[in-house]
């Protein structure tokens, strides 16, 4: 894949951040989402590539735009594109911290093929990549974790989902020793910050959206970092949409290789609220600055990248 391309993708995520910054605060999720969605889908009509979409919004009956198996894309080289317009819909209605939009790409079949249901997750950074196990109990990938990055144990930050499914995680946490830092929303960044020297974050862990752990697999891939992942159904009705979409064993344990296969992969965010990775859309007068992040699994190299937006040049953006 031509590595010029990842500049293409993060102008659709920059569309898309730019789109659904104008919600920020609304207190409405659905608003916030489709305007990330709206503007993703128009942005996507000029890149040069034949897109289909294999992690999207959703079944092609409950999503009306950038669904899963849509082609998207002016025409091209043949990519398969996992998406997230906005990462953090509830963040972005109440003007919280850390919502993005993002996208992966790869050659054709290197995604999971991931149903919309949850996955359990652990995600490192370059230094712990090898040293701790999903299966293994959370004391003792805690205490690999420490000696993998020659931390002691009581400076260990885990960063964990802030849900009631995850009292009893949090509890062991506690009782090891660590420190915890619960976020609301937007697990993504959480793995993203464990690849971050200047994050204090170490690991994640807990349950999120299933999508979210494949484009957290992406990313860690270009980062360098390890993600592991089970998929956890809430019902007989998610098992049997999983099996549907090729998953025979629902208990695996995807590796990150599994979930985002080969070198091609690379993968963009563009940040919509500021967060600790990136700052969101600052609206300055007749414009906008944007901070995106875009990298490849192939080099490794992590490029931020800040544009300043002037809508009178660009009026589809106003
Ligand atoms: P949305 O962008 O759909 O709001 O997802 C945000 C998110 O926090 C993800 O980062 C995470 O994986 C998932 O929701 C967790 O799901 P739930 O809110 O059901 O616990």
């Amino acid at each position: 894949m031509d590595r010029n391309l990842a500049l293409e993708f993060v102008r659709v995520t920059e569309a898309a951040a730019l789109a659904a910054a104008r919600q920020m605060g609304r207190g409405d999720e659905k608003i916030a989402d489709q305007a990330a969605v709206d503007a993703m889908r128009k942005a996507f009509d000029v890149v040069q590539v034949s897109g289909k979409i294999v992690i999207g919004e959703g079944e092609r009956d409950e999503a009306p735009m950038l669904y899963i198996g849509e082609e998207v894309g002016a025409g091209g080289v043949p990519v398969d594109i996992a998406l997230d317009p906005l990462e953090g819909t509830t963040i972005t209605a109440k003007g919280g911290y850390n919502a993005t939009t993002v996208i992966a790409v790869a050659e054709k079949g290197c995604f999971l093929h991931a149903p919309d249901t949850y996955m359990d997750k652990l995600a490192v950074g370059p230094a712990a990549k090898g040293a701790v196990d999903i299966s293994d109990p959370v004391p003792v990938t805690l205490k690999r974790l420490a000696r993998a990055l020659d931390k002691y144990l009581e400076d260990i930050t885990v960063c964990i989902l802030d849900r009631p499914r995850h009292d009893e995680l949090i509890k062991q946490v506690r009782e090891v020793g660590c420190r915890i830092k619960l976020i609301g929303d937007g697990d993504v960044s959480g793995a993203l910050a464990t690849c971050m020297p200047e994050s204090p974050v170490d690991i994640l862990l807990g349950i999120g959206g299933a999508p979210e752990g494949v484009l957290s697999a992406a990313a860690l891939k270009c980062m360098g970092g390890d993600f592991q992942g089970q998929l956890k159904f809430r019902n007989d009705e998610e098992r049997e949409r999983a099996k549907k979409m090729g998953i025979t064993n629902p208990d695996k344990v995807f590796t990150m290789e599994e979930l985002a296969k080969g070198d091609s992969v690379l993968f963009c965010a563009t940040g919509v609220t500021d967060g600790e990775m990136l700052k969101g859309v600052h609206f300055t007068g007749k414009g906008a600055i944007t901070e995106s992040i875009v990298m490849r699994a192939k080099s490794h190299t992590i490029r931020w990248i800040k544009s300043h937006h002037h809508f009178d040049y660009k009026p589809s953006y106003a």
